[in-house]
């Protein structure tokens, strides 16, 4: 079924200004196939490049992706070479293209206990492209929610501590500016893929009013036409914040 043009009686309906997706599934996708699961992350990569050719086609400004969490150093240490691997290959590789596509990188997680190499090449990405003007590409790179709050929270009970700011001082404002998400706006979507419906210490504090949608395809098989759709679906929710409707009188 063609998918309907994202248009309303007033005009082309915007694009939600920050997606954040949790890409799953890649493990599956190599399992159902006889492949190693290292294959899947392969292709995993692969779908990162069409995502971030989706969301500026699309209109997204922020395209987050939950690239290695704070718990995913549980898995073998073969693999966890491999998705440092991948990573560092997907910097080398792709950085002077995002670049030209004017596509600033962000990254948000732990830098501390990064290999030295693996530490290098983020600040490389985030320096060559800090002055781009496109899509903001969020990288969370060994990144958990609970932890990037425990951090926020000992930035700012040190400013406290050294009499640079008041307990009263601290607002919803002055938590979400000591988070590495700082001057980013909340996700307005959330996507997994591969059908799980959880979290995984995704951007904790940031997802608070988020619309979720769980896309049921892997992430390796994630393309435009799924990208559309859950933007489709986005289109549908009736977003409240606590209030009354906005599109029912
Ligand atoms: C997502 O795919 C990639 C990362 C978590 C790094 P998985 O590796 O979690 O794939 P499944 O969930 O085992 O299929
Ligand atoms: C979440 O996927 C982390 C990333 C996508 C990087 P996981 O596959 O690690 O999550 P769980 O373990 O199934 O909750
Ligand atoms: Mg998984």
């Amino acid at each position: 079924m063609a998918t309907p043009p994202l248009q309303s009686e007033t005009g082309p309906l915007a694009a939600p200004a920050h997606v954040a997706i949790i890409m799953d599934g890649n493990g599956r996708w190599a399992a159902r196939r006889g492949l190693p699961r290292v294959e899947g992350h392969r292709r995993g990569v692969e779908a990162v490049r069409r995502a971030v050719r989706s969301a500026i086609e699309l209109g997204v400004r922020y395209l987050t992706i939950y690239s290695f969490s704070s718990e995913n150093w549980r898995r073998p240490p073969a693999e966890v070479a491999d998705l440092m691997g991948l990573l560092k290959l997907f910097v080398r590789r792709d950085l002077t293209e995002l670049h030209r596509s004017n596509v600033r990188v962000r990254i948000i997680g732990d830098r501390e206990g990064l290999s030295p190499d693996i530490a290098g090449l983020l600040d490389e990405a985030e320096e060559r492209t800090l002055g781009n003007s496109g899509l903001t590409l969020v990288v969370a790179f060994n990144y958990g929610g609970r932890q990037e709050i425990l951090r926020a929270v000992r930035t700012l009970a040190e400013a406290v501590a050294d009499g640079r700011m008041r307990p009263a001082d601290i607002g919803i404002d002055a938590i979400a500016g000591a988070l590495d998400t700082t001057g980013i706006p909340d996700p307005d979507l959330v996507i997994r893929t591969s059908g799980e419906q959880r979290l995984s210490n995704f951007l904790t504090w940031q997802t608070a009013y988020a619309e979720y949608v769980i896309a049921p395809e892997f992430w390796p098989d994630f393309d435009h036409a799924c990208f559309r759709a859950a933007l489709d679906e986005y289109h549908r929710r009736d977003r409240r914040f606590g209030g009354l409707s906005g599109k029912a009188g």
